[in-house]
């Protein structure tokens, strides 16, 4: 995913974004630091004074890629210069966090390095590069919460400023054996509760109707609140009391061991959380499950479904997968097919498994042939794929709530979200956008559903 942030001038500054939704929130927030110092986004690094490249480490060869588009952005600094501009290069987000010091030593026109956790002393940053010249680097897990420090201003918002994601969690302290996040994120750490209500207040009184609350662990979230903590299916409890304009509210990323069961109940009871949860997997097999350190077995997983499924029983369910982890024979990849069938998702996330520096799963003997990976995954995505095209397949007849976002490609077509996450068109007034209004669907595509507006029922808020 490639998002770019943009509006009109005083000092041009151009994010570059890769990565998760955890890096959307963060290159907003970090032109909310920025901000203050005059620096406006705008759309071509070409006319920027500024250039962050936001970066994700999870995939392979993350670096390589870093390290290529440094290069464009390097070419976009010398021609800058010869019309006597200067243009200074940040690298943000994981790589930068991972690879801080080589990313100078191999890019040493890069004048700044800061991780996931350091954004708030950006300003601080650019000044000292301004006063003494030279490259900052800043990759510390710092005491002080960058959330404490950020400016009080309205976060990320898209789709018309009608959904928007919201961090209340990060970092992560599972240590999965394939996965960098713990060393590049840092331990796990919660946000307080009234901060969290704030800027969810602020969001909705620009018009937000619906929050994705994000955190690597979102689930083990515990802010402090009222001299205790609260945990998510509390804190969700609490923004439905509180901010009645808030319809609609989803969380990513969860992980099965912190699925507890007032968070299940909390499916059956608060209104505004949507019948939809990431929750990945990775494996079907317990061999590998062990392997991978995910603490819970394919049973104990199929179990929480379950639950979740007595809860809300329309819950649409979505996934992760790695196929291919060390160690991972026929018999388990099979496995992990049959998990697949006994759950059947609504949509799902798979991937082959990657060798990631510094992981304890990169220096395991028995690593899975590329060939091998290749054939599992291409099998693991027909089975998803049917599964997802099934889904959408029936929900084909019934009437769903649909927050209208925009407009569609074509003339006299909105969009909108379904409650399970899925984009859907259909025909009707512009004067609906914002509204959450019934829409009878027609026709389903993979990763969207077409559908006609359902008059007598549409319920305008
Ligand atoms: N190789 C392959 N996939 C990975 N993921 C994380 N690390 C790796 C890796 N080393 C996947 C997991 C995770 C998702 C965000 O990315 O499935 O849930
Ligand atoms: Fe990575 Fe595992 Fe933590 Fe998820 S739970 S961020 S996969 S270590």
């Amino acid at each position: 995913m490639q998002e770019q942030i943009s509006t009109s001038p005083s000092r041009g500054l151009h994010i570059i974004t890769w990565g998760c939704q955890m890096n959307v929130y963060d290159s907003a927030r970090m032109a909310d630091v920025l901000r203050p110092l005059g620096y406006s986004p705008v759309d071509l690094p070409d006319n920027a004074d500024m250039i962050i490249l936001n970066t994700c480490h999870i995939r392979e060869r993350a670096a390589e890629k870093v390290f290529s588009e440094l290069g464009r952005l390097r070419q976009i600094r010398e021609a800058r210069k010869l019309e006597g501009k200067e243009t200074l290069i940040a690298v943000a987000g994981c790589v930068a966090q991972a690879e801080g010091k080589e990313l100078l030593a191999r890019a040493p026109y890069v004048d700044l390095v800061l991780g996931p956790q350091t954004y708030h002393r950006l300003p601080e940053m650019v000044a000292r590069i301004a006063r003494a010249g030279g490259s900052v680097i800043d990759t510390d897990f710092p005491v002080e919460s960058k959330f404490d420090l950020l400016p009080e201003e309205a976060a990320p918002q898209n789709e018309g400023n009608l959904t928007a994601f919201l961090t209340i969690q990060e970092g992560c302290d599972k240590f999965c054996s394939f996965c960098v996040v713990p060393y590049t994120r840092g331990a796990e750490t919660s946000r307080p509760v009234a901060s969290i209500l704030a800027e969810a207040e602020r969001l909705v009184a620009s018009g937000v109707k619906e929050i994705t609350l994000l955190g690597q662990n979102v689930n083990a979230f515990h802010g402090d609140w009222n001299g205790g903590t609260a945990s998510l299916p509390e804190l969700a409890a609490l923004l439905h009391e509180k901010i009645p304009a808030l319809k609609r509210l989803r969380y990513i990323t969860s992980h099965p061991r912190d699925m507890e069961q007032a968070l299940i109940d909390a499916h059956r009871s608060n209104p505004i959380f949507m019948p939809y949860l990431h929750l990945p997997v990775q494996s079907g097999s317990d061999k590998v499950l062990k392997a991978m350190n995910r603490g819970h077995t394919a049973d104990e997983y199929r179990e929480i479904i379950r639950r979740l499924r007595e809860a809300r029983p329309d819950i649409a369910l979505t996934s992760d997968f790695i196929v291919g982890h060390p160690g991972e024979t026929d018999e388990d990849f099979e496995a992990t097919m049959q998990l697949v069938r006994d759950v059947r998702f609504a949509s799902a996330y798979s991937f082959k498994y990657s060798q990631r520096p510094g992981t304890p799963a990169a220096g395991q003997p028995f690593q899975v042939a590329e060939n091998v990976k290749e054939k599992r995954l291409a099998a693991l995505q027909a089975l998803l794929r049917e599964q997802q095209d099934a889904f959408n397949a029936s929900l084909v007849g019934t009437v769903q709530d649909v927050l209208v976002t925009g407009h569609g490609r074509k003339p006299g077509q909105l969009n909108g979200r379904s409650p399970y996450l899925q984009p859907v068109h259909f025909e009707g007034s512009p004067s609906l956008i914002g509204k959450i209004v019934k829409v009878r669907i027609t026709a389903p595509f993979t990763n969207s559903l077409g559908g006609h507006l359902h008059e007598q029922e549409s319920t305008a808020i």
